[in-house]
């Protein structure tokens, strides 16, 4: 049994082969956390407990000095009675006060894994078992309950909270975080992924220092400023080796991730739903769902942490009839056209990406309304016959009659000013009564906390998608949300309206993914805004950042990896100069940098020459003979952008490897440099494709081989092996 509880010690182990995780109950009442890192095969507590006398600690049992909460490892925080560190939930009575006592009441194992309802969480059949621990606050009569997961093939454990109110009366849920943990060290590195629009998905990695670090969003969507996602590392810990703690929000709103170096050197982490802007009635019999939190152990470096991220997600997050499923290589008309689009222009370009092997014809923003510019229309989804005198359904016919796919754009959560919807239902935008409605690119945000909203947007939705024209949907999300309240709901829930937009959008998904399933869903959020696990188990691509730069994308790319596989990141060929920087790439260059994701192209194939076009018709017929290996093979960080932005990556699987080392900016001090493989199997053997040169695996991953040098900026090597 993986998940076992001792009777006796009061110890509940959750173990597989790769990772122990240990709890236990003090004085029959608090849940402690008492271990969590390489499996153990068994558990008996050596790792004792500290009980001191300390100054200014308050005691729940007055005669026991050294008992308090204060200093105990504890798996949820405690409220009002003596724990005074960062908190994970918090809730008010209803005559005001904001105290708990949540004590140790129950447990029950099974072996399996549920869903929660209205959001998405990592799914699983077999191989899962759950613990569930009820905690109860008898004053009040409410319920907590800690949930854990174990995977039995992974080093994951999933976490959430749940909490109830039995009582008779009203409760205010003012923090209602997922999970708590308290790790009994000190010395770690935290990394998050931070940024901005066009540059999301930096490392930032940071000493932990005595008090609380904080990554947050209260922009209403996860962000591109920051990956809902903490990992705590040994200071030694490299891509390589060392122990990595990772967690990772499966949420799309506002969150909050914090670390608290406290006082006597523990190391507390929590997330959940941001507390700021947020307040939940918990009514009478009512349950309150938080979102699920992934951890994962790692003790092989930050690769392994990422391997097992990987892996993880295509086969336990995005839907499972995508997580085998090929990718088509897509052309994407933003970059090309903009808002100018005019329906034989677009047959011509249809007719120019059949010729070089496109799979995929993507019709993006401005097809609609009176949309030629992005200063209105959003909400008028029916076709502009000007731009396009038959429809959808004739430029999709054509399109597949050149046998490609046909995909098309939606920014569904949007409307602006200047629109039809606004004109009919001004009600349906967020707003705050007496105040402005705040603008962002021109566009409001629809009321999705509204049932009704939804079902309209199901509607349009199901509409397009039942004609059978369309094979794929750019799903966009271009502003973030302010005014954020709704007339359909009464004044104490207004806080609630953040949160129950994210469970209309989740609903709208649900529904449009079940009626049709076959269709592939692209997530965007200006690119990789709302990238996020949350997402991802609706839609198995995101469009990784509105910068198409090969430069820019080889950090963007590299820092996503740590937690999503290549196939899950968009990635397109784009025209030069780059539309974003300015900066002039070899075409080889960008064409390695988009089949390090999902290959695409985002220009206008028209404008290139004759050799150009050959090289994208090379390219694109590589990454057919190649697909599988790029888009299921395992993808492994091997040096991170430097200085001079060159870094390196390899792909592998059973058959062949291919290391990619993107020079970044030539210098005359040229260092020697050996890209070691660290991956391949060391008793193999591997035969370079060009030279035919046979080495053992183990000589690629220690030796490495030899980056020659090469006066040019952002040139790309290659190093292509068939396993013998
Ligand atoms: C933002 C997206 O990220 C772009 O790719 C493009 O679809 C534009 N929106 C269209 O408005």
């Amino acid at each position: 049994m993986p998940i076992k509880f001792d009777e006796k010690t009061h110890y509940f182990h959750l173990s597989n082969q790769q990772m122990s995780y240990v709890i236990g109950i003090e004085k029959e009442c608090y849940l402690t956390h008492r271990y969590w890192g390489k499996a153990l095969p068994s558990y008996a507590g050596s790792n004792q407990l500290q009980f001191i006398d300390r100054g200014f600690a308050t005691n729940p049992f007055p005669e026991e000095r050294t008992f308090s909460l204060n200093t105990l490892p504890l798996e949820t925080s405690t409220q009002g009675n003596g724990d005074h560190r960062i908190a994970n939930y918090q809730i008010r009575s209803q005559d005001g006060h904001d105290v708990t006592d949540f004590r140790y009441d129950s447990y029950s194992i099974s072996e399996s894994k549920s869903a929660i309802p209205g959001l998405p969480s990592l799914h699983a059949t077999a191989d899962v078992t759950t613990l569930e621990i009820i905690l109860k606050d008898a004053v009040q009569q409410l319920e907590m309950r800690l949930i854990y997961t174990l995977f039995e093939n992974y080093p994951i454990i999933t976490r959430r909270a749940v909490y109830i109110n039995l009582s008779e009366t009203t409760v205010a849920l003012e923090n209602a975080g997922s999970m708590s943990i308290d790790l009994a060290e000190s010395q770690f590195d935290l990394i998050t992924l931070d940024g901005s629009h066009t540059n999301e998905a930096n490392i930032t990695r940071q000493p932990i220092r005595s008090g609380i670090h904080r990554i947050e969003s209260t922009r209403g969507t996860s962000s591109p400023q920051h990956q809902p996602f903490v990992a705590l590392t040994a200071p030694y810990t490299s891509e390589f080796q060392g122990e990595v703690f990772a967690f990772h929000f499966v949420y799309s709103g506002n969150f909050i991730a914090q670390v608290e170096l406290e006082q006597y050197g523990t190391t507390r982490v929590q997330l959940g739903i941001h507390p700021d802007h947020f307040e939940w009635q918990l009514k009478s019999n009512d349950t309150f769902y938080t979102p699920e939190v992934v951890l994962n152990y790692s003790n092989q470096g930050l690769n392994g942490m990422s391997q097992t991220f990987h892996q993880l997600y295509q086969e336990h997050l995005v839907p499972t009839n995508w997580a085998q499923k090929e990718r088509p290589i897509l052309l994407n008309t933003w970059e090309a056209n903009y808002f100018e689009l005019s329906e034989q222009e677009l047959i011509n370009q249809a007719h120019k990406a059949a010729e070089v092997g496109i799979e995929l014809f993507v019709l993006d923003d401005g097809w609609f309304g009176e949309r030629h510019s992005d200063d209105s229309s959003l909400g008028d989804w029916f076709v502009n016959q000007n731009k396009l005198p038959n429809g959808i359904h004739g430029l999709a016919k054509e399109v597949h009659r050149l046998d490609m796919q046909f995909g098309l754009w939606f920014e569904p959560e949007m409307l602006s000013k200047q629109s039809q919807l606004f004109q009919e239902h001004p009600e349906w935008a967020l707003q705050v009564p007496n105040y402005p409605l705040t603008e962002g690119r021109q566009q409001l945000v629809l009321d999705l906390s509204r049932t009704d909203v939804q079902d309209y947007l199901i509607l349009i939705l199901t509409n397009y998608l039942q004609t059978g024209d369309i094979d794929y949907i750019k799903w966009d999300m271009n502003r973030h949300l302010t005014e954020v309240g709704s007339s359909f709901f009464a004044t104490n829930q207004q806080k609630e309206i953040g949160h129950r937009y994210v469970l209309g959008l989740y609903r709208i998904l649900d529904v449009l993914i079940k009626k049709f399933p076959d269709c592939l869903f692209e997530n965007c959020s200006s690119g990789g805004g709302r990238f996020d696990p949350g997402m991802m188990y609706y839609m198995p691509q995101t469009w990784t950042s509105d910068n198409s730069d090969a430069l820019c994308r080889s950090v963007i790319q590299y820092g996503y990896s740590y937690l999503y596989p290549p196939i899950m990141m968009g990635a397109h060929v784009s025209t030069t100069p780059n539309h974003q920087v300015g900066r002039n790439t070899p075409l080889e260059t960008r064409g390695w940098l988009a089949m390090s994701g999902n290959l695409g192209y985002e220009l206008d194939l028209q404008s290139l020459s004759k050799e150009d076009i050959q090289e994208v018709q090379q390219q694109i017929a590589f990454y057919q003979a190649h697909r599988h290996l790029f888009q299921f093979g395992k993808f492994y960080r091997l040096q991170a952008p430097d200085t001079y932005f060159a870094s390196g990556w390899l792909f592998m699987n059973d058959e062949e490897a291919i290391a990619i080392y993107f020079n970044g900016l030539s210098r005359p001090a040229l260092p020697t440099n050996y890209l070691k493989m660290h991956y391949l199997e060391a008793e193999a053997i591997y035969e370079d494709i060009h030279t035919n040169q046979q080495y053992s695996g183990a000589e690629l991953n220690q030796a490495g081989v030899l980056i020659p040098r090469v006066k040019e900026d952002f040139h790309t090597h290659v190093f292509h092996w068939k396993k013998i």
